[in-house]
């Protein structure tokens, strides 16, 4: 089979990026430095898959340095110092630049202590052998290698669909690892092989998780519904996290009930292919709402506190079991587009995702017709409208939500006749004065 090499990997590139290539590579070769492309792009693009960030490294220089001198004028350089990463930004292109290094672990579970290094240990450190792959592209990388750097037979594992531990003390060293290894598996169509699984095994029973901070717990979860975007089916990583013990690992009695798997796996086909048009929303939290759903309120409470998830977020997580039920119930009995706007509206983007993806068809169906369209509507009457009837306060709001419902349902067509609507319903609940209490409307 014959590999890809420089030339393959600038053209699987979006052109922006290729650019920023361009620029990063003339740097180099004016000072003769020996820049790989490493890990995952080069992974990706041995599968044929869609290369997506671009991570470099460079040997025998100070990655700002050549950061620096390749950033075009409107290009942003930000160093993370404590690994000696840089990334260089130019609009929606960005690439990652690394020296390469050497890694020590002070204790497990501990972040990673940094040294200056060569490829090969800066190979030798990382998580797999697939990721261990680097391939060549300034001149001078060229020179000390015509072709991928393979550390570990990387290239037979990925022909072979497997996914392998470099060294049996891998998921010691970094046990955020076996959650990658659940996420990118089935994103790769990989599986982790029996010897990777009996290391596997061997961390649990040393209890490396106990040391693993909330925080990058949550990260890696955060990762495995960011993924759904490239097509993973997140169902699918739970399964192989339960299948391997590992979610009792993380907190004693969780697992992946039943009735989490088929919404989990829609919940995956939403965020690749949204029903509707949203701002930014944290998918992540849709699928904690999903996940932790079925599970008791304790567990629930202290699988939170594990992934260190807090605030209003924990509290709304908490809360969408009883929640969805009570939103499930009004979404059956709602007649009409008014009554399901009514329903939905307190809803946020992260809720609504949740219950589009634990509802059957028909409320699928009603959730995206409001997501897609009627929420978008507005009523067609002035703030100025309502004053002039002499509603303000809460009654202006409860008024104005009835003549929302009459006009999603079709009931009005223009101004006049909401001005009217709203007169008569002021007129029937003699709320043209304000009272002191009650909710206010939402629009
Ligand atoms: N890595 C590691 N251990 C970790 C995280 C990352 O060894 N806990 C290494 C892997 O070799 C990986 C590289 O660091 O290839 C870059 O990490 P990241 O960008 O997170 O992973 P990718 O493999 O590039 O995955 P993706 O395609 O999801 O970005």
């Amino acid at each position: 089979m014959k590999l890809p090499g420089a030339s393959e990997f600038r053209k699987a590139l979006e052109s922006e990026t290729a650019a920023l290539l361009d620029g990063v590579l003339d740097a180099a070769e004016s000072r003769e430095l020996a820049v790989y492309a490493v890990g995952g792009p080069v992974r990706d693009l041995v599968l044929g898959k869609q290369v997506n960030d671009v991570d470099l490294l460079v040997e025998g220089d100070d990655a700002v340095a050549l950061a620096t001198l390749a950033a075009p004028p409107d290009a942003r350089v930000t160093s993370h110092d404590r690994f000696g990463t840089v990334q260089l930004r130019a609009g929606a292109a960005s690439i990652d630049i690394s020296g390469v290094r050497h890694e020590t672990y002070a204790h497990v579970g501990a972040l990673p202590r940094v040294e200056p290094g060569s490829l090969v240990e800066d190979l030798a450190r990382r998580d797999f052998t697939v990721n261990a792959l680097a391939l060549p592209l300034s001149s001078r990388a060229l020179r000390e290698h015509s072709g991928i750097v393979d550390l570990a037979d990387g290239i037979t594992d990925l022909n072979g669909g497997d996914l392998r531990i470099l060294h049996s003390r891998s998921f010691h060293d970094d046990p955020t690892r076996v959650l990658r290894a659940a996420r990118l598996g089935p994103r790769l169509g990989l599986s982790l092989t029996r010897g990777s699984r009996t290391a596997l095994r061997d961390a649990l029973r040393d209890g490396v998780f106990g040391r693993v901070s909330g925080d990058r717990l949550r990260r890696e979860l955060v990762k495995i519904f960011d993924d759904a975007r490239l097509g993973l089916d997140p169902s699918k990583v739970f399964r192989l996290l339960a299948n391997w013990h590992v979610l009792g690992a993380l907190e004693p009695g969780l697992d992946l009930p039943r009735a989490a798997v088929v919404p989990l796996r829609r919940l995956g086909r939403a965020i690749a292919a949204p029903p509707w048009r949203s701002g930014r929303w944290r998918s992540w939290v849709s699928g904690l709402n999903i996940w932790l759903a079925p599970a008791s309120p304790a567990l629930r409470r202290r699988t939170l506190q594990r992934f260190s998830v807090r605030g209003e977020v924990a509290r709304s997580i908490g809360a969408f079991s009883k929640s969805s039920a009570g939103w499930m119930n009004a979404l059956l009995r709602a007649r009409g587009r008014g009554a399901i706007d009514a329903a939905l509206a307190p809803l946020s983007e992260e809720e609504l995702y949740s219950l589009y993806s634990l509802a059957d068809p028909k409320l699928r169906r009603r959730i995206a017709r409001f997501a897609l369209e009627d929420r978008m509507r507005r009523v067609p009457l002035k703030g100025e409208d309502l004053l002039a009837i002499g509603l303000e306060g809460p009654a202006l709001g409860r008024v104005l939500n009835r003549v929302r419902i009459a006009y999603l349902d079709g009931a009005l067509r223009d101004r006049d006749e909401a001005i009217a609507l709203a007169r008569e319903i002021a007129r029937q609940r003699g709320t043209s004065k304000p009272k002191a209490s009650g909710r206010g409307g939402r629009r």
